[in-house]
């Protein structure tokens, strides 16, 4: 199968703006802006909004953000693509920041969606804010670093309002390989699924440095390296591996087993380099996943591996995807790429097999929002945060944990010290 069989097979999430109806649920003319208003100016943040902006008819008209330098330099960027698209520039009126922005962001009546791609500590805390809002919002991965957190957002899910849409941020399920060969095993073509392999094996990420700047503030600015602000690297970004798992198996992780460890890393932190995890899934059905973290010798390989009766799937982020045994199958446009050769993208914007994956994603949500059904993804991302949670229990305290004593003693995290000094 190649992209284009794909989508006219009617199955493909398409849904660009010409397949809208015209006048739709909630307001929204279909050739109308969706006014959109960005909180965390960074590297992902900008990545996904530019490709709103260019691919959906969200428009880029607030941007909100801790630190005024980021906030300045979102601005330039957008007035830059918006002044591309024949857009105007963003009123100084629109420009929040300090540690009230996400506040401010969610007040304005003159925006339509929020789209949060803060460092995930916040997530919570500004998922809260916005679906008070009543706005449309798009949330990046992982929805919570903790199972307090996570109990929280399933609150925060039960106040979203009927025709409020609410994505979370895990787009490689819309890349189209991925999004056909998820429909394809869904249908039964593995037969019964008996076991599953994983691997998220990335480059270390760079020091970010400001001179004069406090510790706090350091901290913030390398997240990256920081369990209570990231969440680890199992729940920050081997997530999506694990999303992928639980999505084409349909359950979430009785239990898990674990071991890891910081072997390379010397900086500042306190995040694993490296994880090796045994999760337990009904019909003791075993993923063994590992991911390292470390390094600057571009090697950058992350896929999944599903083994059933009838035959096995391959879905590597870069390489052949396929089907082998009784039912037969390969994205064309994959076969005779190499696997593991795909370029690592700190913002996310991946080159290989998920290189339409934002574009899908966020049409799909803009249709969600102009024409209906509306999303509501929170318990899904809720789901998939406690699993990475589950495997990082696990490892840390080197003992095999189920979900219920996961949701029963989960660790919790502080943040430590007041945003207010940004002020
Ligand atoms: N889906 C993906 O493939 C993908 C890829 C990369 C990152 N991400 C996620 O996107 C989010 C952002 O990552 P990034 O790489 O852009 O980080 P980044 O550090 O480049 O950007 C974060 C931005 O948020 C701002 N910020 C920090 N704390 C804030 C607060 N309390 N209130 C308002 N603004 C605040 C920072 O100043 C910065 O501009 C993270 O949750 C990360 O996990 C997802």
């Amino acid at each position: 199968m190649n992209r284009r069989q794909f989508l006219q097979t009617g199955s493909g999430v398409v849904s660009g703006i010409l397949l809208l109806k015209p006048k739709v649920a909630f307001g929204y003319d279909a050739n109308s802006a969706v006014r959109h208003g960005l909180l965390g100016c960074g590297n992902r943040g900008t990545s996904v909004a530019t490709s709103f902006a260019q691919n959906t008819s969200a428009q880029v008209v607030a941007l909100a953000d801790l630190f005024a330098d980021n906030l300045a330099a979102g601005r330039a960027n957008f007035d830059k693509l918006n002044a591309s698209l024949g857009r105007p520039a963003i009123d100084s009126k629109m420009l929040f920041h300090g540690p009230h922005a996400f506040e401010q962001l969610a007040a304005s009546k003159d925006i339509d969606l929020i789209q949060i791609s803060t460092p995930p500590f916040f997530h919570v805390q500004h998922l809260d804010a916005a679906v008070a809002s009543g706005k449309h919002v798009y949330c990046e991965k992982p929805v919570g670093i903790d199972v307090k957190q996570a109990k929280q957002a399933l609150e925060i899910a039960k106040r979203v309002k009927p025709g409020q849409s609410v994505d979370v941020g895990f787009q490689c399920r819309n890349a189209p390989p991925i999004a056909a060969i998820a429909e394809k095993i869904k249908a039964g073509a593995l037969g019964k699924i008996a076991t599953a392999t994983g691997n998220y094996n990335a480059p270390a990420s760079t020091e970010k440095k400001r001179e004069g700047e406090s510790q706090d503030e350091y901290r913030l600015r390398n997240w990256l390296w920081d369990r209570a602000l990231s969440g680890d690297i199992l729940v920050e970004q081997n997530i999506h591996i694990i999303d992928l798992c639980n999505w084409m198996v349909g359950a979430k992780p009785l239990k898990a087993s674990a071991t890891g460890g910081r072997n390379i890393l010397t900086h500042f932190g306190d995040c694993w380099d490296n994880y090796q995890v045994d999760f337990t899934y009904p019909g003791d059905v075993h993923f063994s996943f590992a991911s390292t973290q470390f390094g600057s010798d571009g090697v950058f390989d992350a896929g999944l591996k599903l083994f059933g009766a009838s035959g096995s799937a391959t879905i590597p982020y870069a390489g052949p995807i396929a089907i082998t045994g009784a039912n037969k199958w390969s994205w064309q446009e994959s076969e005779g790429t190499a696997a593991g050769s795909g370029q690592f993208a700190a913002n996310g914007a991946f080159s290989d097999n998920l290189a339409f994956a934002d574009r899908d994603k966020e049409r799909t949500f803009i249709a969600s929002i102009t024409s209906g059904p509306a999303h509501n993804q929170i318990a899904d991302g809720v789901d998939t945060a406690l699993s990475c949670m589950l495997g990082r229990m696990a490892g840390l305290q080197k003992r095999e944990v189920s979900w219920e004593d996961l949701l029963a003693h989960g660790e919790t995290y502080q943040l430590g010290f007041s945003l207010g000094q940004f002020a």
